[in-house]
Order: C-alpha cells, then sequence, then structure tokens
C-alpha cells in the first residue's frame, strides 16, 4: 500500500494510537504531511535536485567555491526558488561548500580554489512556494588519494544503508546503529555533534535524525514524516570543532577528512520515497 496523502488508513491509526498507548515517541501530527505540503515539497525537492545535477556538470578544478555560490544563486532563482542557506540564522551565502578537513557549513570563499586532490561536499537547500529540500554531493577534484576515495564511497554507502532502511514503525535507533555499524566497520567513525533533521515546512524540523544509536530506540518511524538522512564520516574521530573566525565551519579535531552525502525521504506506508539525493 502507498502513503495515502488524504488521511490514514484506519491500520495506520489504529497502529498509531496503540503505539501511544505503549508509550512510544510518536511524531507530533503537524509533522505529517499533507497531501497539498506533500505536492509542494516534491516540486522544491525536483529544483533541488536538478541544481545538484547543473553543478556536477561544471564543478571543476581551478574555480573557487564562491563560483559554485554563484551557479547555486543563479540556478535557484531562474527556477522561482530561494536557496534557503542564504541568510539562515545569519549563513551569509547561498551554499554550503566543505573541503577535506571541513566537515560541513563551509562558507563560500573568493579565496577558496579547488584543487587537485580535494574532496568537496556541496549541500544545497532550496525554497520553493514555501517548501523545503535539502541534499548534498561529494565531488572530488582531480587525482584523489585512494585512502581519500574509500572515505568518499564509504560514507556514500552508509547514507544509502539508512535510506534503504527508512520505513514506518522502526526507530530512528534502528537506522542510526546501521549507519554507525557500516562506518566503524571501515575504520571510521560517525559525527555525534550534527544530525539529519525533519524537513519539509521548515528547514531544520523535528525530529534529530542521528547518524549512530541503538536499535530499539528514539522515536517510531510514521507514515508521512520527511527527514533527511546525512551521515558525516570521519576518517579519524569524530571530535570537530566551531571556527570561531567565522562562527559556521565545522573542522574535524584531528585534521583528518570528513565525508557526506544527503538525501531527503518520504515515510510511505509501506516503506520509503527517495525525494532528494
Ligand atoms: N543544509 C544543511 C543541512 O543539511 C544546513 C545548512 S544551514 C546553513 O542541514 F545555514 F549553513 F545553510
Ligand atoms: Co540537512
Amino acid at each position: 500500500m502507498r502513503f495515502c496523502p488524504k488521511g490514514y488508513s484506519d491500520e495506520v491509526e489504529a497502529k498509531i494510537q496503540q503505539y501511544k498507548r505503549d508509550g512510544v515517541r510518536l511524531p507530533q501530527r503537524h509533522l505529517l504531511r499533507t497531501a497539498e505540503q506533500l505536492a509542494g515539497i516534491r516540486e522544491s525537492a525536483k529544483i533541488n535536485t536538478a541544481l545538484l545535477n547543473y553543478l556536477s556538470e561544471h564543478i571543476e578544478e581551478g574555480m573557487t567555491t564562491a563560483d559554485i555560490d554563484q551557479m547555486v544563486y543563479c540556478f535557484t532563482t531562474d527556477h522561482d526558488a530561494i536557496p534557503a542557506p542564504f541568510g539562515y540564522e545569519g549563513f551569509p551565502k547561498s551554499v554550503c561548500t566543505s573541503i577535506n578537513d571541513v566537515v560541513c557549513h563551509g562558507i563560500p570563499s573568493t579565496k577558496e580554489v579547488l584543487r587537485n586532490g580535494d574532496i568537496l561536499n556541496v549541500d544545497v537547500s532550496t525554497i520553493y512556494k514555501g517548501y523545503f529540500s535539502d541534499a548534498s554531493r561529494m565531488f572530488m577534484i582531480g587525482k584523489v588519494l585512494p585512502e581519500w576515495q574509500r572515505l568518499v564511497q564509504v560514507a556514500k554507502e552508509c547514507r544509502d544503508i539508512g535510506v534503504e532502511m527508512a520505513r514506518p514503525w522502526i526507530r530512528l535507533g534502528d537506522i542510526g546503529a546501521a549507519i554507525q555499524e557500516h562506518a566503524e566497520k571501515n575504520g571510521y567513525s560517525v559525527v555525534r555533534d550534527l544530525c539529519g533533521h525533519g524537513v519539509g515546512v521548515k528547514f531544520h524540523e523535528e525530529p534529530d535524525v542521528e547518524h549512530f544509536g541503538k536499535r530499539g530506540t528514539g522515536m517510531m518511524i510514521v507514515p508521512g514524516m520527511t527527514f533527511t538522512i546525512e551521515p558525516m564520516i570521519n576518517m579519524g574521530s569524530y571530535e570537530v570543532f566551531i571556527d570561531e573566525a567565522d562562527g559556521w565551519t565545522v573542522c574535524t579535531e584531528d585534521g583528518l577528512p570528513s565525508a557526506q552525502w544527503e538525501s531527503m525521504v518520504l515515510i510511505t506506508e509501506d516503506g520509503h520515497e527517495v525525494l532528494t539525493e
């Protein structure tokens, strides 16, 4: 059965009531998308994905991260949309660009040139007709060290494992645990201080989606939720710090590289649908 946007089947409603009686943590009703919201979120997500596809064709060695910011701003506004990062809690640019030991929230700069061997995360978020979407991908510039290529690959696998698991009536901790196991099995660590999140009606909504944790714990996943899965995987320790100079840039404590891929999913009655990747 598919997610039924007109309201829940009796079966879903009965399950929600049962879990409520059992004292299981459930999402608040406003986090379960209506048909109208979902239509808007899908449109926003389409633009967000088209933007990442466009960037994939244009990102190359020698350009600056400010050039990427420029492309994001122009492409998004050309599609009658708004780059969600711009002005968000004071963020100064339209996109986050995070190179090598920068974990996330890097600020594009005319002084920052993409160099041979860099690994780069580009995180784009779009507002269209008031609805939000979010996704990020890694880009490898020129000839990247094999050990770094493996980090990028395993980070993608971690995201994909999380997305594949996403379905109703399991717990968020089930997803986190699966991601953590895969990262640690490969000798890497999962960043603890930043997480995925509900997204759609606002940029960042409940719940927090941690990429580590214990099976059988955390919020119950319910049809109609939309949230991101965006594990940040470090080659070394999971410790990070925020650059005090700009208040945004998150870096690994040990200076080793970090990689991240982000998708946004809709929970349906029998599984999930990938909205962005
Ligand atoms: N796109 C980021 C995320 O995945 C959020 C960036 S907030 C910003 O949640 F202000 F830095 F853009
Ligand atoms: Co996000």
